[in-house]
């Protein structure tokens, strides 16, 4: 899956991009308020990648993290696909995008929290090479768990 094209998101689509998180996201607190976008897009430890689909609608986005902890790591913060463009591969792509800039930002590994009961998401990153280390207790708001996913880049 490599016909997409991935595009650093600005702050001039921080409405269209919170009213996609409202279709694609199904629990509202995975949806982050305009002005938590607005500073991902804009932070320089961060970065927000969307895809557009042929109507110029966005269909994808992927947000991540760069940490200078003891091990520098990558942390995918959020990713989602809109209903109807899922199970195409879209997903993964993000994922090795966004991975390819955390490496050329000096980061050795990669990381991601994902919802126990999730197995869709669950999956995708255990496809693409991330290892289940282990649950996060009452991790979300509303209790559920979380499990952490790692990668070696
Ligand atoms: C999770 C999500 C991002 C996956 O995106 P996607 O573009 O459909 O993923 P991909 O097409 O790259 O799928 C990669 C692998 O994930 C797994 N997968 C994807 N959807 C799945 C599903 N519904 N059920 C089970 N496994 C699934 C499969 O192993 C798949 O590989 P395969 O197609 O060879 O079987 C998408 O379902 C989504 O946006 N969900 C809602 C938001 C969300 O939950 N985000 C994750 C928060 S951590």
């Amino acid at each position: 899956m490599n016909n997409y094209k991935t595009i650093i998101a600005d702050a001039k689509i921080v409405s269209e991009l919170f009213e996609f998180e409202k279709i694609c996201f199904e629990h509202t607190a995975d949806r982050f308020p305009k002005r938590n976008l607005k500073h991902l897009i804009e932070s320089p430890t961060s970065r927000t990648l969307i895809i557009r689909d042929e109507n110029g609608q966005i269909c994808a986005e992927i947000i991540g993290l760069i940490r200078h902890f003891k091990v520098a790591s990558g942390r995918i913060y959020k990713i989602g696909v809109r209903p109807d463009m899922k199970k195409r591969g879209i997903g993964s792509y993000l994922i090795q995008t966004v991975e390819k800039w955390f490496k050329k930002s000096g980061m050795k590994k990669s990381c991601a929290e994902v919802r126990e009961s999730n197995m869709a998401s669950r999956n995708m990153f255990e496809k693409n090479g991330y290892t289940n280390t282990g649950l996060r207790i009452f991790y979300y708001a509303g209790g559920e768990n979380a499990v952490k996913y790692w990668k070696t880049l």
